[in-house]
């Protein structure tokens, strides 16, 4: 494992592309910043890691990714407050959960130390690139993928970790119709659904794309056994409010350890509200809908945020949900997660890192 005894070798770009980028209109993941890290993993370590161009690379058509899939990636924010301080919001979270798919996937571990230096690095680095309007952040993309030239079936003895940036803007721009997905699955207990790999992604383009089809934006993914309870959305986790208390499901090995979602959990007490985390049937979100004690479902996630589900396709039957207020949970709860990223409130739980 590579041991970092010196600062990060930087390779900087003869000319910026900043000035290209309209951050009146940044969408999502439509600018990649200047630069990037890399980091190769050969003879069974990883080698020091530099910062350089942003830019193609070379690599064999017989690449085992490509073939077999391993591929996996994190993603994270950083801010910039109005002080100028930047902050990245957890990213031991994130390190501790990309090591869990990368093990999942077979793949080396990285050490904290390589993770969180380098990407403190790029982040310093490519500063200016950091939005500033509300909402918007600049999102940080590390990957790791197998990169040895073979086809046979086999783990890769070679990898290499990449860390993109990118300034962005909220991921959805309205509330999201989504559908109970019952035919298709993401995701089995025992599979790869906790793990951000790659192919959870690829294999839910063909459901998603149909649901869109049929007007909704996402998929709600159900258990693949009998299609009862609700796992996640694919690009977040989801939470409801029920009877008047955060209900959410809880982990398996079929849905994503969320950093948004473990945050909203630890702000339940201060937010004043009872937190559920259990298996959630579509049976009662079905009965909450009928009876009005279903009043809130949103999406959580590092992308997504806090974004509001504004209906929910169940049986082929479109349930609307109550319109947002100002004193509803989700909006009361993502207010306070902005306001410790952005410094207004105290960083009780440490979520913060500065490197500025
Ligand atoms: C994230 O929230 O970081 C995600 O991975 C969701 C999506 C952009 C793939």
């Amino acid at each position: 494992m590579a041991v970092m005894t010196a600062p990060i070798q930087i390779e900087r770009v003869k000319k910026s592309r900043l000035s290209t980028v309209d951050f009146s209109n940044l969408g999502f993941g439509t600018y990649i910043s200047d630069h990037m890290v890399v980091a190769d993993y050969k003879n069974g370590e990883w080698q020091e890691p530099k910062i350089v161009p942003f830019g193609e690379m070379l690599m064999s058509p017989a690449m085992l990714a490509l073939h077999y899939g391993q591929s996996i990636f994190e993603g994270m924010k950083a801010f910039k407050n109005k002080n100028g301080q930047i902050s990245i919001f957890r990213p031991q979270r994130h390190h501790q959960r990309m090591n869990k798919s990368l093990e999942r996937m077979c793949m080396p571990s990285v050490s904290e130390e390589m993770f969180i230096t380098s990407l403190s690095s790029l982040v310093e680095l490519d500063e200016p690139w950091i939005p500033t309007a509300e909402g918007s952040s600049l999102y940080i993309r590390p990957f790791v993928f197998a990169t040895e030239s073979r086809l046979g079936v086999k783990i890769s003895d070679e990898y290499r970790f990449v860390i993109l940036t990118c300034p962005v803007a909220p991921y959805f721009t309205k509330p999201v119709r989504v559908k109970v997905e019952e035919e298709y699955v993401r995701a089995a207990e025992g599979g790869t659904g906790y793990a951000k790999c790659a192919g959870n992604y690829g294999g839910a383009f063909y459901p998603t794309m149909l649901a869109q089809k049929q007007g909704f934006d996402q998929v709600l993914w159900t258990d693949a056994k009998e299609h009862k309870y609700i796992d996640e959305s694919g690009a977040m986790n989801v939470m409801f409010v029920l009877n008047g208390k955060l209900v959410t499901p809880g982990l398996l090995t079929s849905l994503l350890d969320g950093v948004t979602r473990n945050s909203i959990l630890a702000l339940t007490q201060s937010l004043g509200i009872e937190k559920e985390e259990r298996k959630v049937s579509i049976a009662e979100l079905e009965e909450g809908f009928k009876n009005g004690t279903l009043t809130e479902a949103f999406g959580v996630g590092t992308a997504a945020v806090v974004s509001p589900i504004a209906a929910i396709s169940i049986h082929g039957r479109v349930y609307e949900l109550p319109a947002v207020t100002p004193t509803s949970f989700q909006l009361r709860a993502k207010k306070k997660l902005n306001d410790i990223r952005m410094g207004h409130e105290p960083d009780v739980h440490g979520w913060n890192h500065y490197i500025k």
